[in-house]
């Protein structure tokens, strides 16, 4: 395809050309807010923290923004506070929070009102309020962004702050559409020939301390301490496969209290347990349960 036509279906599909953004009832792309837009940008509330960001609701031009800075509590995390910035740049699109500017280590996103995930399920009217395949579309949107990060424009990226079930849905984000984007992407890590980067997933000697962690079974077995493996260094080097093995206690989660939750487990068994083969490489890719998906999503 030419740059040009590339740049035409990139204004169809209403995506921006590198380095701007477009918000809702903006009429234009424009390059990021930069230390110069800053005058324009009224900070507000607090809205939340997590160990790396300060998370800040902000107002620019009547948009609502998410203003992050790094949270001074954790000094250690700012490597992850800007490891996030620069895979939010390079994995733009609509599986991601929107990226609208930068002004040294502050970060601006898209706020999104519905807040994450995980708050979404816990205590959401709307969520509520949802069916079955209401709920169901949310996990096929979750298989979907997961595909995109296995094979993304940087590489096989892994989600490694995923230790358990309620965490790992506060990464992402409800748009006002119930659309789910990912937003914290502080570690997700390159697979390279199957093995990830550094091995194993962050701060692992903390999991070991962490019986709530381990007794969730939700991380997969080769992160998990056994009888042959009692140290950090006895552990495998992990991949992608660790996401595939807790897609079913994700999707099992998203489906909450819904009535037919078990009839859909029944017809998803299949696929979730292979997603859950003890063997890595035995697990099905994320673009194959996402088909496995869809097929169910198309009988309701
Ligand atoms: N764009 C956003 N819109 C709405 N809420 C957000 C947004 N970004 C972050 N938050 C809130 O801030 C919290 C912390 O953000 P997160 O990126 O997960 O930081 P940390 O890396 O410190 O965990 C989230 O759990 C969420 O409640
Ligand atoms: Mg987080």
């Amino acid at each position: 395809m030419k740059l040009s036509e590339i740049l035409l279906l990139g204004k169809l599909i209403g995506a921006c050309p590198e380095g701007e953004f477009k918000l809702s009832g903006m009429k234009e792309c424009r390059p990021y807010l930069t230390c110069e837009d800053i005058n324009d940008i009224k900070i507000r509330r607090k809205i939340n923290s997590g160990m790396s960001k300060m998370v800040l609701h902000a107002k620019w031009k009547g948009h609502s923004l998410a203003y992050s800075i790094p949270n001074k509590n954790y000094p250690d995390r700012m490597g992850d506070f800007r490891h996030n910035a620069s895979m939010l740049k390079k994995l733009q699109s609509k599986h991601v929070v929107k990226l609208v500017g930068q002004c040294e280590d502050a970060l601006l996103t898209e706020f999104h009102e519905q807040g994450t995930l995980g708050d979404f399920v816990e205590s959401s009217a709307v969520y509520k309020e949802m069916n079955l395949r209401e709920r169901f579309k949310l996990a096929h949107r979750y298989l979907e962004i997961l595909g995109f990060l296995h094979d993304s424009p940087a590489g096989t990226r892994v989600m490694c702050d995923t230790n358990m079930v309620k965490g790992t849905v506060k990464q992402y984000l409800v748009t006002k559409d119930n659309d789910v984007v990912v937003n914290d992407l502080d570690d997700l890590r390159l697979v390279e020939n199957g093995e990830m980067e550094g091995k194993i997933c962050g701060h692992a000697e903390f999991l070991f301390s962490r019986p709530d962690i381990l007794g969730e079974n939700f991380l997969a077995p080769e992160q998990r301490p056994s009888k042959t493996r009692r140290t950090i260094s006895d552990m495998p080097i992990l991949n992608e496969k660790i996401d595939i093995y807790k897609v079913p206690a994700i999707t099992a989660y998203l489906l909450g209290d819904a009535e037919g939750h078990n009839d859909i487990m029944d017809l998803l068994a299949p696929i979730h347990q292979a997603c859950l083969r003890e063997n890595p490489s035995k697990r099905p890719s994320a673009g194959l349960i996402q088909k496995a998906y869809s097929k169910v999503l198309s009988r309701f």
